[in-house]
């Protein structure tokens, strides 16, 4: 399994330790930055990730922001991508049988590094239902097309 990763400045920090906390399972993760501490716009890295996923380049994305909220906004601007929020395990578990989401979203400023990397095991675990959710992400689909996104 390969993982795009990235963050702004308000989701650095959280965004190392889930690098570190990856590696030590044997999962391969790139680092799509910010690589300092420093005050940048979280767009500039949910559009890198965005698109490594959606070009297949990597099985999943994981974006961190203070809150999760801007940087996931931005990374569901790119057709294909249905990246979720989630600060608790049962969504992550959900929100890739329900949704197939492809990026996991989650603000360092909202969950504790120890919740975090829980979420982090069950959103990479989980699996795709399909059936009738197919069904519900193919009119996703349908709309980013009826806008031309
Ligand atoms: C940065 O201060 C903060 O606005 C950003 O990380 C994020 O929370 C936005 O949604």
């Amino acid at each position: 399994m390969k993982i795009a990763i990235g963050s702004d400045h308000g989701g650095f920090r959280l965004k190392g330790e889930v690098i570190e906390h990856l590696k030590l399972k044997g999962i391969e993760v790139k680092d799509f930055g910010t690589l300092t501490e420093s005050s940048c716009d979280y767009a500039d890295y949910a559009i890198q990730v965005a698109e490594a996923v959606v070009t297949k380049q990597f099985d999943f994305g994981i974006l961190i922001c203070g809150t999760g909220i801007g940087i996931s906004i931005a990374a569901n601007k790119v057709p294909g991508i249905r990246a979720a929020v989630c600060a608790d395990t049962f969504s992550a578990h959900a929100t890739r049988q329900h949704n197939d989401a492809n990026i996991l979203a989650m603000g360092e400023r909202v969950v504790g590094t120890g919740l975090a990397l829980d979420i982090v095991d069950t959103f990479l675990s989980a699996e795709f239902e399909g059936g009738r959710h197919t069904t519900r992400i193919d009119k996703i689909a349908d709309i980013e097309k009826k806008y031309n996104r």
